[in-house]
């Protein structure tokens, strides 16, 4: 690891987190010692399933009150959270359990938020904006990708806005994380192809984000740049999800690829939660806005454009980043190169499209995009350099030629 890996750490976490084949299993007593009454938000295809059932009727048989909501609205619109929360008020629940992907954890941190604070939701748009403690959440992950079982945010589209939002608060944190990778096992090669891409950007990004000075005396911004407690998870995270990610794609009941994935994807959660992301998931905003994208497609396509562009001041954690996958061994300049072709070839191999015209962002449209991604600041200001228009225009328009990567189609 370079010498420095940042002069101070923060870390926030789950009060437990629980990995293992079999671990879903520890839902119902994690719950039933959290409250007697429960929502579970579902994602809806998810709920079909025969180890759903069975985890339901375990926390029935422990006297827990259940009511299930698999209301998910892709991209979550944030009439749709309103709703799932003025469904679960009839139920009063006690504690809620997040049971998907990252759309469905989402969704159960904002009801409980909204279960806890009242409405409207855009009162907490932002950064520490959550007053206080949301009612207690559980959550379980079953895409190896978002992180959100660890992390302080998440993201909705609200109608009102061009681009979609973000709540973060370290209240969002849920109390308890439980990641089986078995539940990961049904998962469509796109769907793991996108999700395990963004935990790769997650990582790469928490590891190289801009490092800043934190004013002690006040309240800590949710995200507070690389630092040396998140680093160590991050670059782990990446040696992971290097080593795995094609093996996933391709087989996906290939089950060391997806232990690995839903490690390396819970590593860099819990990484970004307070080192957060930068560039590439700015970008990817206005870009998923525009092309109605998935949010790791973009996130992906984005990275090797934005790495290349803070080569010069990264690269002793490019150098690292190189090393954890598996680049051969050299000066920190020749393994901040190889590992730059490495990532392009990581995007490539698992068939995210080459360049932003494959999915419908036109040319005459990226100096509106650098303008957008700009006004994001929590993640536009989290980078190793300063964002500007010119700087983010030089990207979009490097990704734009880009014809690395095999095309796919990728529209939903
Ligand atoms: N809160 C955070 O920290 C954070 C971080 C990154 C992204 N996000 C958000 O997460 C969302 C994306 O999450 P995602 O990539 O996990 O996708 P997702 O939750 O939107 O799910 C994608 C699709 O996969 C299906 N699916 C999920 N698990 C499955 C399984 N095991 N088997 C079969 N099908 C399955 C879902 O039904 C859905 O159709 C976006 O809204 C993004 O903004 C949040
Ligand atoms: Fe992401």
């Amino acid at each position: 690891m370079s010498d420095e890996p940042g002069p101070f750490g923060v870390l926030r976490l789950p009060d437990q987190i629980i990995f293992g084949t079999g671990s879903v299993a520890s839902l119902a007593p994690e719950v039933a010692a959290l409250g007697r009454r429960v929502l579970v938000c579902a994602d809806p295809v998810v709920a079909t399933g025969e180890t759903f059932a069975a985890v339901m009727d375990v926390l029935v048989d422990l006297g827990v009150s259940v009511t299930v909501d698999t209301g998910i609205v892709p991209e979550l619109p944030v009439d749709g959270v309103h709703a799932a929360a003025e469904r679960a008020r009839e139920a009063h629940p006690e504690v809620v359990v997040g049971f998907g992907g990252g759309s469905a954890l989402d969704q159960a941190k904002l009801v409980a938020l909204l279960l806890a604070h009242g409405g409207p939701l855009a009162r907490f748009y932002g950064e520490n904006r959550v007053p206080g403690p949301v009612l207690p959440l559980v959550a379980v992950p079953t895409t190896a990708g978002t992180g959100s079982e660890v992390t302080p945010v998440a993201v909705v589209s609200d109608p009102d806005r061009e681009l979609k939002v973000g709540v973060s608060s370290r209240h969002l944190v849920p109390r308890a994380a439980i990641v089986d990778p078995g539940l990961t096992f049904g998962a469509p090669p796109s769907v793991t192809a996108h999700a395990g891409i963004d935990a790769f950007v997650h990582a790469v990004e928490a590891y190289t984000a801009g490092t800043r000075s934190p004013e002690w005396a006040q309240e800590l911004p949710v995200f507070v740049g690389r630092n040396r407690l998140s680093s160590l998870l991050a670059l782990e995270a990446v040696r992971m999800i290097a080593t795995n990610l094609r093996t996933a794609v391709a087989d996906p009941l290939d089950e060391p690829a997806r232990t690995a994935m839903a490690h390396g994807s819970l590593l860099a959660g819990m990484a970004f939660g307070s080192a957060g992301t930068h560039f590439s998931h700015a970008l990817q905003y206005p870009v998923g806005a525009l092309s109605r994208t998935p949010h790791g497609l973009g996130t992906g396509m984005l990275l090797p454009h934005v790495l290349a562009a803070c080569r010069t001041v990264t690269t002793a954690e490019l150098a690292d980043i190189g090393t954890a996958m598996g680049v051969p061994p050299g000066s920190p300049d020749e393994r901040a190169d190889a590992a730059l072709a490495a990532v392009s070839s990581l995007v490539a191999d698992i068939g995210l499209p080459a360049g932003l015209g494959a999915i419908g962002i036109p040319k005459n449209s990226l100096p509106r995009v650098a303008e957008l991604a700009l006004g994001v600041a929590r993640l536009a200001g989290n980078g190793p350099v300063p964002p500007t228009q010119e700087r983010f225009e030089q990207i979009l328009a490097a990704a734009s030629r880009s014809t690395s990567a095999a095309p796919q189609e990728v529209r939903r």
